[in-house]
């Protein structure tokens, strides 16, 4: 289905692989915990596509996305990786591929998204680079093509998780939470003062979000 373009391979021991690395350790099972309570929040509803994000910059949004991809992955579902941060891309450094070709590209329809998905080494998980930075990335994901980039990931894929920029001040996340089944908020412990999440809510739910839950990042030093 997805042409095996280059086979990305994980070179370097990452946080944002740890469920990868060590399947059976305590953190790796506090992930897969909170993959099987994204399905029963959904009361029900197969949730399909999930969009990650959080109130501010460096809360562990692409953190989490990532452990989670590769949880459900090791479950047996075929998983997508969007990553659609283009202010600061992290799933390609963390697989070990070039920012572009990505989504930036697919968007812009210089290639089709099948030519621009790279396959990865944890079996079943899939990733799709941002490609280079957009100007006009709100429109662009605000726009059809990106709803036919959902549609098209979301028949491939069992699970099309979304790793977004913060969600207070850039507008891209808003544009594109009505275009998921669910959306996780993720909060930094220490980082996210309180207003800032009731206020990143508010925007989520304006926007028409599912929130299907909030996980607490606990950084440690
Ligand atoms: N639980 C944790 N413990 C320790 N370090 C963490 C934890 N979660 C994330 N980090 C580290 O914090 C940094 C930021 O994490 P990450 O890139 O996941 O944040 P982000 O919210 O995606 O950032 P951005 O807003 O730039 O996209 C990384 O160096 C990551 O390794
Ligand atoms: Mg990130």
């Amino acid at each position: 289905m997805v042409r095996e373009r280059q086979k990305a391979s994980t070179s370097f021991v990452n946080r944002s692989l740890l469920s990868y690395i060590n399947p059976h350790g305590f953190i790796s099972e506090q992930y897969r915990t909170i993959r099987n309570n994204i399905q029963y929040a959904a009361n029900g509803k197969k949730i399909r596509s999930l969009l990650v994000t959080s109130p501010s910059e460096g809360e562990g949004k692409s953190t989490a996305a990532i452990n989670l991809a590769v949880c459900m992955a090791q479950r047996g579902d075929r998983v997508l990786i969007i990553d659609a941060n283009f202010r600061n891309p992290i799933i390609n450094k963390v697989f070990n591929v070039q920012t572009s070709p990505g989504l930036s590209n697919v968007l812009g329809q210089q290639l089709e998204i099948r030519e621009a998905i790279y396959n990865t080494e944890v079996e079943g998980l899939d990733i799709l680079p941002s490609g280079q930075r957009l100007f006009n990335s709100t429109e662009l994901l605000d726009s059809q093509v990106m709803a036919d980039v959902m549609s098209y990931a979301s028949e491939q894929y069992d699970m099309v998780l979304l790793d977004c920029p913060p969600v207070l001040g850039v507008s891209d996340t808003n544009a594109l939470v009505s275009k998921c089944d669910g959306v996780v908020l993720l909060l930094g412990s220490g980082k996210t003062q309180q207003e800032l999440a009731l206020e990143a809510k508010r925007a989520l739910l304006f926007a028409k979000a599912n929130i299907l839950g909030v996980i607490l990042n606990m950084k440690s030093v």
